[in-house]
């Protein structure tokens, strides 16, 4: 049985074939993610992969509910797939928010569902870095965000060759629609052509604009004249003091499909413009009060970017790492009466914190052996009499030892070799 269009498998390295996700990479992207979002004071939350629907419909925009994976459950309640983090962040900040100081910072990994047209970058699931900031009004706190997102991606290796985060200003795009337009409730409608108007036919879209009354035109001369608003300035001044001025441009293209926006937004991509977005996100100062009902009432800002575009990228970068095996030792049984001492053995040295790998079942000496090669293991180890006999399969040195000296040496060892490589 296959599985559903749009969804992966995450096997381990090494794949089987090419129509497969590795596990390893995953891990790797999410550790880097984890720890940059942790050297910025980032916290990690989570909240159910389940929301009542009305969740989402309230107060996402009509697109992302077009991709809802919705269903009545065995309660008669209306449910959907969680399709972005957001909505689910507003209502645990507001509910919370009293606990925290302001402003906090929070982050999170978590798996996002929307029922899409598969394509490049576009899958019905998807794994999303969200970094948000709730309590904060100043500009500062924009470039603090753009900062981590920038980050990221540098921790992978990306460089200022390779992405650009392109910033804009629901705020500018406002002033224009309301300079033209007296029906406000045309708004997200206008904007959500402009977000569309790099992938849509430009005569469709300039059709969709005299529909509001807009001639595209006017549009794409708002766009190349990119005047920054005195806001957008102080972020990019805050981002050149950090040394980050080439990762930013501004860029009035960049509008944001979702509802909830309401100042500076942004997005990256990369340099060539070969893929999707890889991030996006921006200011919502007005939906923890929509969520909250009016009870609570918070700025706040924060992007998400995703793993399928972002690993897409790196392999198309060569920036994929080598995997290295984590397994530091293969402990060799080759006579079956050792096994159970081998086995008291292999308990010690899995506390003391190595990872170990050993047959389960009886096995030739050379196949053990072998094994311990292919998996790239840094020792092996075997009992021989009362000794334990250690050797390394990088320098091919053989130590005897007494059992219990064994965890000394190891560390001992890897710790030698350590310093030698940093001499
Ligand atoms: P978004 O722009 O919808 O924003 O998604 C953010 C990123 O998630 C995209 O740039 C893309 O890399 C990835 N992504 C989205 N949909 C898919 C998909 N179907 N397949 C693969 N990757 C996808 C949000 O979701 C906002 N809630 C982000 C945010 C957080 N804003 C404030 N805080």
């Amino acid at each position: 049985m296959d599985r559903l269009p749009g969804f992966r498998d995450f096997y381990p390295e090494p794949l089987p074939n090419n129509d497969v996700w590795s596990a390893d990479i995953r891990n790797h992207v999410f550790d880097t993610w984890r720890s940059v979002a942790r050297s910025y004071g980032f916290s990690e939350y989570d909240g159910p992969p389940l929301e009542p629907t009305e969740l989402f419909t309230k107060k996402s925009g009509d697109e992302i509910v077009g991709q809802l994976y919705n269903f009545t459950d065995k309660g008669e309640r209306e449910i959907s797939l969680r399709p972005e983090m957001t909505p689910t962040l507003a209502r645990m900040a507001a509910a919370a928010e009293r606990n925290y100081k302001k402003p906090f910072k929070w982050f999170s990994i978590p798996q996002l569902f929307r029922y899409e047209r598969q394509q490049k970058g576009r899958l019905r699931e998807h794994y999303q870095l969200n970094c948000d900031i709730i309590g904060e009004d100043s500009p500062a706190a924009d470039a603090e965000l753009i900062a981590l997102l920038i980050d990221c991606l540098r921790a992978l290796d990306l460089s200022a060759e390779d992405f650009v985060v392109r910033l804009s200003s629901r705020n500018a795009w406002q002033d224009f629609f309301d300079a033209r337009c007296n029906d406000p409730a045309k708004a997200y409608e206008f904007y959500q052509i402009i977000d569309k108007l790099e992938r849509e036919d430009p005569a469709v879209s300039d059709e969709k604009l005299a529909g509001l009354g807009f001639s595209g035109t006017e549009i794409r001369e708002f766009i190349a004249a990119g005047e920054p608003t005195a806001e957008l300035k102080l972020i990019v001044d805050d981002l050149a003091a950090r040394g980050l001025r080439d990762f930013v441009k501004i860029d009035y293209g960049v509008i944001r499909g979702l509802a909830y926006y309401s100042g500076p937004v942004f997005e990256a991509f990369d340099r060539k413009g070969e893929f999707r977005a890889i991030a996006g996100g921006g200011r919502y100062n007005q939906l923890i009060r929509l969520i909250s009902d009016d009870k609570v009432d918070l700025p706040a800002l924060g992007f998400g970017m995703g793993d399928v575009v972002l690993t897409e990228l790196l392999k198309a970068r060569g920036l994929l790492p080598e995997l290295e095996s984590d397994i530091d030792v293969f402990f060799l049984i080759e006579d079956e009466a050792l096994r159970p001492r081998s086995l008291r053995q292999i308990q010690k040295l899995r506390e003391d914190g190595y990872n170990v790998e050993f047959s389960l079942t009886p096995m030739k000496g050379n196949k053990q052996f072998k094994r311990a090669q292919e998996l790239g293991v840094e020792f092996t180890i075997r009992l021989e009499g009362e000794m334990a006999v250690v050797k390394s399969l990088k320098t091919r040195d053989e130590a005897r030892l007494a059992p219990e000296e064994l965890t000394d040496y190891l560390v001992d060892t890897i710790v030698d070799r350590i310093d030698e490589q940093n001499v």
